[in-house]
């Protein structure tokens, strides 16, 4: 292998990055932000790098979920709060239906750079470069605007920076205590027109804390019962924010990228020989890779082998976004494949990016249905595999938000332009994805036999 460094991927081809005006501005960022105290730990990291080591071994369940895009603008505390809330909902109910811990990891505090399918936009003939995440350009569709701006950098680190310091009181402050979270739940069940199907869980849930009252296990006793951990993670996508923020950590020598705990390579930028793939070979956090239909099993090989020579578990998690159609026909041959290799994994569903339809109003959506749809498919490929279907990954928001349509509350394609907040992808609202926590609670279940 030839040497790395934080920069050597540098030197080779790169797809999906901004055409910057001012290379010296964004040079001076980069000094900038490489000063900067890193926004997590590498013993952090170490730490959802034994988790997830645990997701690939059965023993746990993985859950990862935010926004497709964070914004500048809609950056504020009761934001946060509430994707943190439904978050911890979901685990809880993930949680009783798997009989095991679940991993929770947020697309938060770093989630700003967007792949997109083409550079440039054209609307009324006049043609522009195409919005990539707040990190990079903003979405106004002006010259001006569209024009990336290296002090983006800075801002996107300022918010990830404060992001992380709400989540990080939220989750050892009180608001993560499972009697709360469950009493959210309680009374997510009681407005949900589909309610009664989710009430037997909820009541088992209750009679489980009841239990562990009278056995003197409770949130004062128990400090597993007042806090938790929510990991960060985004896609690996602007190299000059990624590489700004590496740090060698003092005790190991090792390299990490201090972004965030967990990264992704997108269905886009996962080519054996380029640029995203050198960079994360390199640093030793966990790494997601998306797989979607182009997926050929001879260079996943050669990724696994690129990106965890060593086989470590909990180093790569497989993120399967085919479709809900292509789900049962494309997974397969993969899953016997890295099997085959006797690779250790986590397998992850991302039912969201294969799932995108247009409605005839023009608004980006998705079905709740394909969402489930997709899930399940992904479910019973492993059962059939003898494999560990290990998470989820969602595309969600605590908002009430109206961008994906089905669910029990009927949003219906002529309301999408209610509420329609996205600064990329169609979300979950917090009623959506609770109500796929509870749907596949019953799949987990049985998975878990
Ligand atoms: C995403 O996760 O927002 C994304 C762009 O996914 P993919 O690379 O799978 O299309
Ligand atoms: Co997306």
């Amino acid at each position: 292998m030839e040497h790395w460094s934080s920069s050597s991927w540098r030197s080779k081809p790169i797809v999906q990055q901004p055409a910057y005006p001012v290379l010296d501005e964004l040079i001076q960022v980069e000094q900038t932000l490489s000063q900067l105290p890193p926004l997590v730990f590498a013993g952090e990291i170490r730490s959802l790098t034994q988790d997830l080591a645990s997701v690939a071994a059965g023993k746990s369940f993985l859950l990862q979920g935010g926004d497709c895009a964070e914004s500048f603008a809609e950056f504020n505390a009761n934001k946060i709060r509430n994707t943190f809330q439904v978050l911890l909902q979901m685990a809880v109910v993930l949680t009783f239906a798997g009989s095991c811990p679940v991993v929770k990891i947020g697309r938060i505090a770093g989630q700003f750079a967007k792949p997109r399918s083409a550079d440039t936009e054209t609307i009324d003939g006049i043609e522009l470069p195409s919005y990539r995440g707040d990190i990079i350009n903003d979405i106004a569709f002006t010259a001006e605007s569209r024009t990336p701006d290296p002090k983006r950098l800075l801002s996107a680190y300022h918010q990830s920076a404060s992001t992380l310091n709400l989540l990080r009181a939220f989750a050892t402050g009180g608001l993560a205590d499972l009697h709360k979270v469950h009493q959210w739940n309680l009374g997510f069940v009681r407005k949900s027109p589909q309610g009664e199907k989710y009430q037997h869980l909820a009541q088992q849930i209750d009679q489980a804390l009841a239990f562990m009252e009278s056995c003197g296990i409770n949130s004062a006793s128990a400090p597993q019962l007042r806090e938790t951990v929510l990991y960060t993670s985004h896609e690996a996508l602007l190299l000059h924010y990624e590489q700004a923020l590496t740090r060698q950590d003092s005790l190991t020598g090792d390299w990490y990228d201090c972004s965030a705990h967990m990264l992704w390579i997108g269905d886009r930028t996962r080519q054996p020989d380029h640029a995203h793939v050198e960079f994360l070979r390199g640093v030793h956090n966990p790494i997601g890779i998306k797989i979607g239909p182009s997926t050929k099993i001879d260079d996943l090989r050669r990724l696994l082998s690129i990106l965890n020579p060593d086989n470590k578990p909990g180093r790569i998690t497989l993120i399967a976004r085919m479709g809900s159609e292509k789900i049962t026909e494309l997974l397969p041959p993969i899953v016997r494949a890295v099997k085959a290799e006797g690779h250790s994994v986590v397998w992850s569903s991302d039912p969201m990016h294969g799932n995108i339809i247009k409605a005839s109003s023009g608004y980006k959506t998705r079905s709740v249905d394909a969402i489930l749809n997709e899930m399940k498919g992904f479910f019973e490929v492993h059962r059939a595999e003898g494999t560990h279907a290990g998470g989820v990954h969602f595309e969600m928001t605590g908002e009430d938000v109206t961008e994906c349509i089905g669910g029990a509350f009927q949003i219906t394609e002529d309301r999408l332009g209610d509420r329609y907040h996205t600064h990329c992808d169609p979300r979950l609202n917090a009623d959506q994805s609770l109500e796929l926590a509870f749907l596949i609670a019953d799949t987990l279940k049985k998975a878990r036999g």
